[in-house]
């Protein structure tokens, strides 16, 4: 493993909020904690006036000012019991040398993506300390101006998910030119899974010595690919990811969190990962999971990101529904079952900022009166 520059201040200590971090560890906590996919994001006014003022997102991404501004925005807007790292999944291949570009309207594009036996030779893992110094620069930033009040959570994309992206050359409806190379050249695309498994471990251990107090693995589109595929194309390297996740800094433990959308049906397989925590989306009942799961990890979810746009009453039976369907995390022999609250997928853009304050607030409130209720 490379080395990775010390902390550059006191030992860690756990964030005074630390509900986040108790919940993905399956400890007690006194409500369930929340934070949402793109919290900071285009239905925040004050993030597009930060993103104009960096002229792009890419701008934006790329500088550690910035991206603290924007880290810090929504969680100063609302009661949320954890931050996440404004950066992107795209940020690895990009350092592979990749070229990433933002072209209006169409989302990202690559410059040379990744097509040929050439173009594979070519792919190397990137030294995080060298081409992503800037993301690192960000978590040391953002972990300063947090102060110990909240939890950081750092972030990167899945192989599978980010060899989507690198093959293709940007998004796609039908998955054709990856899924060419699945069946035509599966030894390519294992190839380029070896890079991507080694480059997120790096990246993910790098953030996590700069500072990050969790860190998610975001399986956007492993949910795409056929039973046995998935498990050869995808969980395969998220295994590979994980056993090589540095699990403590100065004796805390950093738990992590896959999520993999469209994963509902390989529930039990994703447990057997030996992650803390398993993103859901909004396809799969939170009490059905627990069942699935047992004591394997914890889960995170899974509101429809669209029942934001039902309005206040709307908003609050859907989060009595879920927090009921979850249960109490209690469980009858005394033990705890962690489930943190977010959405299934990343907020609207055209989310309304006022649905967010309801949410957070339901959250907090229902579920302290349902432990209340439970003991
Ligand atoms: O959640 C957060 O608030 C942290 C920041 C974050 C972003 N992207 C910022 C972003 C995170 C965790 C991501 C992850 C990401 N990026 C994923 C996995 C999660 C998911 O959404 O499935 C994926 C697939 C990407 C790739 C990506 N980045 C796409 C497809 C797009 C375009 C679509 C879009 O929403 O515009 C982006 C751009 C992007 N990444 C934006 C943000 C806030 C919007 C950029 C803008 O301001 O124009």
């Amino acid at each position: 493993m490379r080395q990775c520059t010390p902390l550059p201040y006191a030992a860690a200590v756990r964030p005074r909020n630390d509900t986040l971090l108790r919940a993905l560890l399956r400890q007690p906590t006194p409500y369930t904690p929340i934070w949402l996919m793109r919290q900071a994001g285009r239905y925040l006014p004050e993030y597009n006036a930060t993103r104009s003022r960096a002229g792009s997102f890419l701008a934006l991404a790329k500088s550690p000012d910035f991206a603290t501004e924007v880290t810090l925005q929504p969680i100063e807007r609302y009661p949320l019991d954890a931050a996440i790292l404004f950066s992107d999944i795209l940020t690895v291949p990009d350092a592979m040398g990749l070229g990433l570009f933002f072209s209006d309207g169409e989302g990202p594009r690559f410059e040379r993506p990744v097509r040929s036996e050439a173009d594979v030779a070519k792919l190397a893992a990137p030294d995080p300390e060298l081409s992503l110094t800037y993301v690192l620069d960000a978590v040391r930033q953002i972990r300063r101006a947090l102060d110990g009040r909240l939890p950081l959570i750092g972030f990167a994309g899945s192989p599978f998910t980010l060899a989507c992206y690198m093959v293709e050359g940007g998004s796609t409806d039908d998955f054709r030119t990856v899924k060419t190379m699945l069946y035509a050249r599966p030894d390519l695309l294992h190839r380029i899974l070896q890079v991507n498994a080694e480059a997120v471990a790096d990246y993910l251990n790098a953030q996590i010595a700069a500072g990050v107090d969790a860190v998610m693995i975001f399986d956007t589109w492993g949910g795409v690919l056929a039973d046995g595929a998935f498990q050869r194309f995808s969980l395969a390297y998220l295994r590979q990811v994980i056993d090589r996740l540095l699990r403590t800094r100065d004796g805390e433990r950093i738990p992590s969190i896959v999520f993999a959308k469209g994963g509902g049906l390989w529930l039990e397989e994703l447990a057997d990962l030996g992650s803390d925590a398993l993103g859901l989306d909004w396809t799969v009942s939170l009490a059905k999971a627990r069942a699935r799961v047992g004591r394997r990890c914890a889960l995170q979810g899974n509101m429809d990101p669209m029942a934001l746009f039902g309005g206040e009453v709307a908003i609050c039976a859907e989060v009595r529904r879920l927090l009921d369907d979850f249960g109490p995390p209690q469980r009858p022999d005394g033990g705890w079952d962690g489930h943190v609250f977010n959405l299934g997928h990343g907020l609207s853009p055209f989310t309304p900022p006022e649905a967010i304050s309801v949410l957070v607030h339901a959250v907090h409130s229902y579920s302290r009166q349902l432990r209340a209720l439970a003991s």
